[in-house]
């Protein structure tokens, strides 16, 4: 069994929020190489979206391992050092914690684990996105795995006739419920079109009995009690013979669906797909991007990445997304623009309740009717 793990983080941003320092890039590389060549990792990458450095680890010691996610938290330090070093924006901001225990649970770095036993070839595509929350990979989770519009292996490969489990989270009451779908895709449509309560954390393949995609499920708005960030989300999915192909997995984002996170976690706006070198916020800190690394996993080592995005066929999804922030933008502070109150809760609601609490007053009450003469 090998464990694809990707654990990423924003511990500093190059300029403001949009990208990442190339310094702190070189020392997350280096922490991997050197933990390929003590056998921690049997393989290993660094990439990034936006201002979150992902580091895509290939190992033996499966999910939720504590070497694994300690080596990921001193690298994230290491890089939190040169961010402060080079007065880089928001230094260390999503490391919540002050000392490691056990595991990245609660600590703010979100990731994205699933092992399993290689087949004879086994391509997989890595997606890391930056400005926007886990439960945006909802839409095309559903559309990969559940839509046969979508998904034309749904239909026409037998392999796929059974259908996929898809595991789902309740961010706010911490709990996760499976759905055995097609049978329940009503049910579970209801819950995942709340992307910032509901999230699908795993999918799995019925007639392989074989996980198929993992997510990072983390809100650290949830974590920390307070808005400190978006948690900018990473998806592991494996593809090819019996589980949807390269090109399903990519077709969902040819729609750059409305989600959640950018200007100051607080804007719906389109997801843009886009080729690594041009996964860098800058419009409104927007628009949100989602970039595509394909590999085939060969013994455990990454074969790649080749730029899934970086593909004339997603233009069009890249311009209807200018044109749909365009329109977006001219909502300025209004919804569905700006995210409705309970999403808000967390920042400035809060407290502007506490503070103009004391100037409302209650409605003149309606007149009396008139008694009947
Ligand atoms: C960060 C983000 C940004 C910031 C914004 C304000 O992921 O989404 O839009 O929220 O740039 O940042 P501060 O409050 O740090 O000035
Ligand atoms: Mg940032
Ligand atoms: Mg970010």
């Amino acid at each position: 069994m090998i464990t694809l793990s990707i654990i990423k983080a924003d511990t500093g941003g190059y300029v403001g929020h949009s990208s990442v320092h190339p310094d702190m890039l070189a020392a997350a590389q280096d922490a991997l190489a050197t933990a390929v060549s003590d056998r921690l990792l049997v393989d290993a990458q660094v990439a990034s979206c936006g201002d979150d450095i992902s580091l895509i680890m290939t190992h033996e010691h499966g999910a939720d391992a504590e070497p694994i996610h300690s080596f990921a938290w001193d690298t994230f330090q290491r890089t939190t050092e040169i961010a402060k070093r080079l007065g880089l924006y928001g230094a260390g901001q999503d490391l919540l914690s002050d000392a490691f225990s056990g595991n990245l649970r609660g600590m703010g770095p979100g990731y994205a684990e699933l092992e399993f036993t290689e087949r004879p070839s086994e391509p997989v595509i890595c997606f890391l996105a930056d400005k926007t929350e886990p439960g945006a990979w909802n839409l095309p989770l559903y559309k990969m795995f559940a839509d046969p519009f979508n998904t034309a292996g749904l239909v026409i490969d037998a392999n796929m006739h059974a259908g996929f489990r898809f595991e789902v989270y309740d961010l706010h009451e911490e709990k996760k419920i499976w759905f055995d779908c097609p049978a329940d895709l009503y049910e579970m449509l209801m819950y995942i079109g709340a992307p910032a309560r509901y999230v699908i954390h795993s999918v799995r393949s019925k007639t392989l009995d074989e996980q198929a995609a993992a997510t990072s499920t983390q809100r650290l708005s949830l974590i920390a009690g307070k808005y400190v960030g978006k948690d900018d989300p990473v998806m592991i999915v494996r593809a090819q013979s019996g589980l949807p192909a390269v090109g399903e997995v990519l077709e969902p984002f040819a729609f750059p669906h409305s989600v959640a996170g950018c200007m100051r976690g607080s804007h719906h706006a389109p997801i843009m797909p886009v080729a690594i070198g041009q996964a860098h916020p800058a419009r409104f800190d927007g628009p949100p991007r989602v970039t595509a690394l394909g590999f085939q996993v060969r013994d455990g080592k990454l074969i790649g990445p080749r730029d899934m995005f970086d593909d004339p066929s997603f233009d069009r999804a890249r311009s209807t997304a200018n044109e749909v922030m365009d329109y977006m933008r001219r909502h300025g502070p209004f919804e569905p623009h700006r995210l409705p109150l309970e999403d808000l809760e967390y920042t400035t609601m809060r407290l502007l309740e506490e503070r103009l609490a004391a100037r409302w007053e209650p409605m003149a009450p309606a007149p009396l009717p008139v008694p009947a003469q």
